[in-house]
């Protein structure tokens, strides 16, 4: 990860590059510490022996250029340019920062020593509507449907445009797999067969001699997890995380399943079988609120299954925004048409670079960083982040012996 200070003051930098220059055509605050927080010009691991601004000046230039920006954002106006148009450049940094965030939690996840975020109790209202005995998975029937998106005023290049995408018929979890689920898994040797991997999971399980997701341990039958610093036995009813790809792969050819394609996440999460239309959520329209998924990061934690039945997609899936990312099998690439806007290393960058799609949003991601169209991505090892997964499987065909 990147020291917490080099992401802080990155978020100004972008800010001030993107808002206070190009938008409002006004001079450099700092043109020399651009390089700086390029992170194109300096790997991670290389960050933490630059000259970087110290907090509390990080804090002031961002200060400084969050009341430029706000200047500016009285005056121009959100129209007359691809930039400009609904907010885009302003809602594009809003995302831009709330990715950082995101990003910064699990920093703090990864940290050793005193915790200094202190985790609160879950929300008892939340806790009140969750519900259970859900169905275990539901069938989506095969068929069209729009995939991505060309109206959504802040989606970024990588979910554009829309498109029409044939899926054969599928079945897939109701609810992300849990910590329970999870542990069956490993209590069934699961870590120690590699009938369950593909070779190239296998040897990502010897390499880092993988036995339980990232910040488990075990004390004879009692399970124990880390979490901001704290330790606390593993809930049973909360969605697994820290999990890499090849995990959640093994997990689900044990189950006698599958991860989802994206496109299979994408038409579970906004196909409305009545309408035949794509929504913006798996809820409907409308912007997300506190009872239709755990977003925003103060919860510091996932939402037991079942815990957002107002969260529901059209055909009956849970919890598909919010709480955990969720790996699918699909590469990261362009959509049929994808042009890039406003520079190519948001996106296009990553194109064919190894990255598995992640869906979703966890509880760590904000509402504004969260749709039914947005895509994330990360390489297939990677436990640090917020990610757990649910699984698929084919419907069997129709006139079969
Ligand atoms: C889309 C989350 C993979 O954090 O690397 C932040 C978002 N892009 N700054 C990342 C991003 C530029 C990106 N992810
Ligand atoms: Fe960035």
């Amino acid at each position: 990860m990147s020291p917490l200070v080099w992401d802080l003051a990155h978020v100004g930098s972008q800010e001030e590059q993107w808002l206070v220059r190009d938008v409002g055509g006004m001079e450099p605050l700092r043109p020399e510490i651009d390089k700086l927080y390029d992170a194109f010009e300096h790997s991670r691991s290389s960050r933490p022996s630059l000259p970087l601004l110290a907090p509390g000046e990080s804090r002031g230039y961002l200060a400084q250029v969050r009341s430029k920006t706000l200047d500016i954002l009285d005056r121009v106006p959100l129209e007359g340019s691809p930039l400009l148009e609904a907010g885009f450049a302003f809602g594009m940094m809003v995302q831009h920062e709330q990715q950082h965030a995101e990003t910064m939690l699990a920093t703090h996840q990864l940290r050793v020593g005193e915790p200094v975020l202190h985790p609160v109790a879950p929300d008892p209202r939340v806790l009140s509507r969750r519900v259970t005995g859900l169905p275990p998975e539901v069938l989506i029937p095969g068929g069209s449907f729009s995939m991505g998106t060309s109206v959504e005023p802040w989606a970024l290049d990588n979910e554009r445009p829309a498109h029409e995408v044939h899926v054969p018929g599928y079945w897939i979890d109701t609810v992300p797999v849990s910590n329970g689920s999870f542990l069956e898994f490993i209590n069934d040797g699961g870590y120690a067969n590699p009938d369950w991997w593909t070779a190239e999971g296998w040897s990502s399980r010897n390499d880092d001699d993988l036995t339980a997701p990232k910040y488990w341990m075990r004390d004879g039958h009692q399970w124990w997890r880390v979490r901001f610093g704290v330790v606390e036995p593993v809930p049973a009813e909360e969605p697994v995380q820290h999990v890499s790809f090849f995990e959640a792969e093994a997990y689900a050819k044990w189950a006698g399943r599958r991860l989802p394609t994206e496109a299979e996440w994408e038409k579970a999460a906004r196909h409305d079988p009545v309408s035949g239309r794509s929504r913006r959520y798996p809820w409907g329209d409308e912007d997300p609120t506190s009872g239709h998924a755990n977003l925003g990061g103060a919860a510091l934690r996932p939402s037991p299954v079942g815990s957002y039945p107002a969260g529901a997609s059209a055909l009956g899936v849970h919890q598909l925004i919010g709480d955990v990312w969720e790996w699918t099998s699909s590469d990261f690439g362009p959509y049929p048409g994808f042009r890039v806007f406003p520079y190519r290393e948001y996106s296009e960058a990553f194109f064919g670079g190894g990255y598995k799609v992640l869906r979703g949003g966890s509880w760590a991601a904000d509402g504004a960083a969260s749709r039914g169209t947005f895509r994330n991505w990360d390489y297939p090892i990677r436990r640090q982040i917020f990610t757990g997964f649910r699984t698929a499987r084919n419907d069997a065909p129709a006139g079969g012996q």
